[in-house]
């Protein structure tokens, strides 16, 4: 359902990207991993649409996409490491923000729901700007979904959470995952790349060098020492 060819993106006179192609099947999911600064957060900005790379194409459902394309917000959910939400409002109103700007039907039901489900319903009329950061990521896991899209982009989606909340944005995933959710995840902690992903890529210095099933009898032990292999390598 997506496909991505030789994406390269260039800002200024450095190079993030140089030439990625992945591809991904309905209801997949598949971890980016890498170390700092590889380019994953580019390559996931390119590929929703925030960011134009310099050349490749990007092919969702057969369609070419450019940046800001419609088919992109109907389609993706992103949760980059900014949270995108408005420090004044509430989580009610961020929410409904949100899903006026998605054109999402039933927004206050769905608002209500998705609010318990992230631990947030009794803070719900609070303006954010008092948040922690954990319970700012919760409602920015919170605003993603609402327009439940096809596919996710989820860029360190556990940082910040504290263990209740990892167990809950994890069962919300496979949730996801069971409905058919496409799930496209950068994250350091491999414990959760192993619980959540069927298939890892490496990026290094913003080229893919390395890539791989996770097979059964792949644990903590084998993912990270392949991985280093890979980086060292590459
Ligand atoms: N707007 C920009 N202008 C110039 N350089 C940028 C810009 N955005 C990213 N970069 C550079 O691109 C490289 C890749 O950054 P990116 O944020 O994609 O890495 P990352 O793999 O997500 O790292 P991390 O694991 O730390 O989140 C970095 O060297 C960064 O400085
Ligand atoms: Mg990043």
């Amino acid at each position: 359902m997506l496909e991505l060819k030789q994406i390269t993106k260039i800002i200024g006179d450095k190079t993030i990207l140089r030439n990625v192609s992945l591809s991904l099947r309905r209801g997949e999911s598949l971890a980016v991993i890498g170390p700092n600064g590889a380019g994953k957060s580019t390559f996931f900005k390119c590929t929703v649409g925030l960011l134009q790379p310099t050349s490749g194409e990007i092919i969702l459902d057969q369609e070419i996409i450019k940046k800001n394309s419609p088919l992109l917000k109907k389609k993706i959910g992103f949760l980059g490491h900014e949270s995108f939400l408005y420090n004044t409002l509430s989580p009610v109103e961020n929410l409904r923000f949100y899903g006026k700007l998605y054109k999402v039907k039933n927004i206050e039901e769905k608002s209500q729901r998705l609010l318990k489900e992230v631990g947030l319903h009794y803070f719900k009329d609070i303006p954010i700007r008092s948040f922690s950061r954990g319970m700012m990521q919760r409602l920015a896991i919170a605003r993603v979904l609402l327009p439940e899209p096809e596919l996710l982009f989820l860029d360190e989606p556990h940082t910040g959470l504290d263990q209740e909340a990892v167990k809950v944005l994890n069962s919300i995933i496979k949730e996801k995952q069971t409905d058919g959710t496409g799930i496209l995840l950068i994250s350091h902690d491999f414990e959760q790349v192993l619980n959540l992903c069927k298939r890892v890529v490496v990026l290094d210095k913003g080229k893919i060098v390395a890539e791989t099933e996770v097979v059964d009898n792949m644990n903590l032990q084998t993912l990270k020492a392949w991985y280093e292999k890979a980086v060292t390598k590459g």
